[in-house]
């Protein structure tokens, strides 16, 4: 019987995070419905129990969660753009499974859910850090069914005694992170083009900045969030990323000089739904969970270079 679900476990976070527990020795099962996830992606987590399933469907919630004590959720169809163009399939794949999972957690005992938050529920306001107790300004379908998700965790804690964790992940980058649609991260479509000589194309004039954040400090946040007592975290909301942001032009010539591209950037229209810029205070994290980020922006990205030029 499997102590942990990762729901979206042949996605990058969630196979990050059961590649973790497993090298811990615990036992695992994942979930993943394979429309962004990848069985490619479950290569070295062959001990986790796989369920090819959708989270849409309330039975497969139910046949997931048997016997499990904490899930983290990380299943969604994790792109702004995409939302753009469908947001009732962001709806479902966000918001629906999120509350079909919820509630076969709350029926099959379950302890603790973790949920993979967005800092894209800030919105475009101009007040930087982004810090918790911030209104929330969703500015695109995207952001709007994650916070819906973010709710329903605080309701279920509240109406159900579920114990519930919001982490708020901003811009997360890594090995593992899909670079082949156009729904990919910047991060990943950057590393690709230019590790083969391609042009990549920056939308806007590339002032735009964020928080990059390398898997291994969210990974690091999801295993505290599961260690940490219930008084202090359950129904909570914390911001995960690294305190520091970069803009997407200084961003290309930090790859120029780790890919050896030697181009320039193409230069697009803005994307519609972008905010401008992103910044979290990690502060409350590191009160409640003891977190820090382990692994800085730098050191990230030439990991993350690293495994994109080693083709895996
Ligand atoms: C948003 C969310 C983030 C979420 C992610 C899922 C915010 C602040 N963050 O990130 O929480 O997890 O979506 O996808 O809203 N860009 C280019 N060229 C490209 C691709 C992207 O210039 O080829 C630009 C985008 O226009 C954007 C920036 O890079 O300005 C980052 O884009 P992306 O990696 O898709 O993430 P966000 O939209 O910031």
């Amino acid at each position: 019987m499997a102590k942990y679900l990762v729901t979206g476990a042949a996605g990058f976070i969630g196979r990050s995070i059961a590649a973790a527990l497993l090298k811990r020795g615990e036992s695992v099962r994942g979930i993943d419905n394979l429309i962004t996830g990848k069985r490619s992606n479950l290569v070295g987590l062959e001990s986790m129990e796989f369920i090819e399933g959708d989270l849409t469907d309330p039975r497969q919630c139910a046949d997931a969660c048997e016997g499990v004590e904490i899930v983290f959720h990380e299943a969604a169809l994790a792109s702004v753009p995409r939302s753009v163009a469908d947001p009732a399939g962001t709806n479902l794949h966000c918001v629906t499974a999120t509350l079909n999972l919820l509630v076969a957690a709350r029926d099959a005992g379950v302890r603790r859910v973790i949920y993979a938050g967005s800092s894209s529920a800030y919105g475009d306001t101009p007040t930087l850090p982004k810090r918790e107790d911030m209104l929330p300004n969703p500015i695109s379908p995207y952001a709007v069914a994650k916070l819906a998700g973010e709710q329903y965790m605080r309701a279920f804690a509240r109406v159900y005694g579920l114990e519930t964790v919001v982490l708020r992940y901003f811009n997360v980058f890594g090995p593992f992170q899909d670079p082949t649609s156009h729904y990919s991260g910047v991060l990943a479509i950057f590393c690709r083009r230019m590790l083969a000589g391609e042009q990549p194309t920056i939308y806007g004039d590339g002032e735009q900045s964020r928080d990059f954040t390398y898997i291994d400090n969210v990974v690091h946040a999801n295993l505290l969030a599961a260690n940490a007592p219930a008084e202090k975290v359950s129904g909570q909301m914390m911001n995960v990323a690294t305190g520091s942001r970069i803009t997407l032009n200084e961003t290309f010539s930090v790859l120029r000089d780790l890919t050896a591209y030697d181009g320039d950037a193409a230069f697009g229209q803005p994307r519609s739904g972008d905010i401008r810029d992103s910044l979290a205070d990690i502060a409350l994290a590191g009160e409640l969970l003891g977190y820090k980020p382990i692994v800085n922006f730098k050191e990230g990205l030439r990991r993350t270079v690293d495994w994109y030029r080693s083709g895996s």
